[in-house]
């Protein structure tokens, strides 16, 4: 038992953490074994939930997209913080690449079309998404929305359809 005073630099903290504060969240397979960890978005694109924010209007997740997949064109009233983990992808509406190992900020105001060429196989990117994911037709006309509450009911759906239970999603969520 360490006495007050001590200095030594590997003592660990010794006082309980605030009784209001929120259990963390470890997953050591972020990337799955399990493939039904894996939520269908659109023909060809998944998510994988990690941090399910609903106190705070936002998830990070992995998003995976296998060949010539398109995440439709969507604007983001508020920030969007990326890592490309494997593969690459681009947004119709920029000339830069996202290759693996790039980090991307997404500004608001952003609105883009996310595509796969056809000669990757797979690219997974994780993504920290605030607010809302606003679908828009190519003039900014309204064609549906995101958002963690959105995500959180995917995620529902999907473990109780595959097997693993509704609320399996309760572990991601803070
Ligand atoms: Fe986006």
């Amino acid at each position: 038992m360490p006495l007050e005073g001590d200095t030594d630099p590997r003592t660990p903290y010794q006082l309980p953490f605030p009784k209001e504060a929120l259990s963390e969240i470890v997953i050591p397979d972020a990337i799955p074994a399990d493939d039904r960890l894996w939520v269908p978005q659109a023909e060809n694109v998944w998510f994988r939930p990690l941090c399910l924010n609903r106190s705070q209007g936002y998830w990070m997740n992995l998003l995976k997209v296998r060949k010539s997949g398109v995440l439709s064109r969507h604007r983001h009233p508020a920030p969007v913080h990326g890592f490309v983990l494997k593969g690459l992808w681009r947004y119709l509406e920029h000339d830069w690449i996202a290759t693996e190992g790039s980090y991307v900020y997404e500004p608001p105001g952003e609105t883009h079309t996310l595509v796969v060429p056809k000669d990757v196989v797979e690219m997974i990117t994780m993504f920290q998404v605030h607010g809302v994911m606003y679908y828009v037709d190519p003039w900014g006309k309204h064609m549906g929305y995101e958002d963690v509450f959105t995500k959180i009911d995917m995620c529902r759906a999907h473990y109780a359809a595959c097997g693993l239970g509704a609320d399996y999603v309760d572990q991601f969520i803070r």
